[in-house]
């Protein structure tokens, strides 16, 4: 069957469900163990109660389905992403343990499910769930405000949105960083505010006009620092941005290509930590209520 998406999320889907999904999903270690000291603050924002039917906004390889699927007990968590080869990790993932140390061969939660969807446009039953919750999946749709009117129209009155979105470029250590070394000297094109993309959630303003658009209470905002992980070690930490940001040395000559390497690299290293290659890194922590 057709994947039925806004045209508008076109980009994304190419993105996702090829060569960027891809590197995801075969990194989907990576990725977790970059992310994992947002988690806790996100889910206790979320306030998931037993009994709860919670919806995963660009749940990627599914590591906070699963974790609100245990948090909702007796309800249900459903992960819906653009991104096939992510979501086939999550279902693989939900069938096995996550966890190497707990109980060989235990299945994860039953009480979850994946959809590959556009979140944007995807015919979700009316006022179906109670919790809607997205760690870094939000800030890719084309149009917030439609986006958000039909997750709304799928939440129930006085169900709860829960969004972490990265606060703005600069305010990011590891993306300032990485973009400075591969950018080689040049000065690279910022996207338009609120262009679809790691930042465009980075605006409070621009956001709370978007979800009271959408029907959604006033959202609070709260600031939360993290370091953010890329790998044990630099040449770990080199595949990693490579795999994200390589595109950026496209075009350069061999000798700029080679010095922007060189700069990378020296950055990772200075940035390895007992605990692997860290840069400080800044989120959003995004709270509503459905009206
Ligand atoms: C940065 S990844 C985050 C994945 C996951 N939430 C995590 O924290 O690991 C963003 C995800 O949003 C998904 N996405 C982007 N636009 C979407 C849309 N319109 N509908 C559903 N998922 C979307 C992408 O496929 C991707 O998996």
């Amino acid at each position: 069957m057709t994947l039925q998406i806004d045209p508008a999320n076109a980009d994304q889907l190419q993105a996702w469900d090829t060569a960027e999904g891809v590197f995801w999903a075969e990194e989907a270690n990576l990725f977790e163990h970059a992310l994992h000291r947002y988690d806790d603050a996100l889910l206790d924002l979320a306030a998931i109660r037993d009994g709860d039917q919670v919806l995963d906004l660009g749940c990627g390889t599914g590591s906070i389905t699963e974790a609100a699927a245990r948090l909702a007990g007796s309800g249900t968590a459903l992960g819906v992403d653009l991104s096939s080869p992510m979501l086939a990790i999550a279902s693989q993932s939900a069938a096995e343990p996550r966890n190497a140390a707990g109980p060989r061969n235990a299945a994860g939660p039953r009480n979850l499910a994946y959809l590959q969807a556009d979140a944007q446009v995807y015919p979700f039953p009316d006022a179906e769930f109670d919790v809607v919750l997205s760690r870094t999946g939000t800030m890719f749709f084309a149009d917030q405000v439609a986006a958000f009117t039909n997750i709304g129209r799928a939440t129930r009155p006085g169900g709860r949105l829960a969004l972490l979105s990265w606060r703005s470029a600069p305010e990011n250590e590891w993306f300032a960083a990485f973009t400075t070394a591969l950018a080689a000297g040049r000065e690279l094109p910022s996207p338009p505010p609120g262009a679809p993309g790691p930042f465009a959630q980075a605006d409070p303003l621009m956001v709370a006009r978007d979800l009271k658009a959408a029907g959604f209470a006033e959202p609070t905002f709260e600031a939360v620092d993290e370091p953010m992980y890329f790998g044990r070690d630099a040449p770990t930490a080199e595949r990693f941005v490579l795999g994200v940001l390589g595109w950026l040395l496209v075009g350069l000559d061999d000798e700029t290509r080679t010095d922007a390497l060189a700069a990378l690299r020296a950055d990772l290293q200075a940035h390895q930590t007992a605990e692997g290659v860290a840069y400080a890194s800044s989120a959003w922590l995004i709270g509503s209520t459905k009206e």
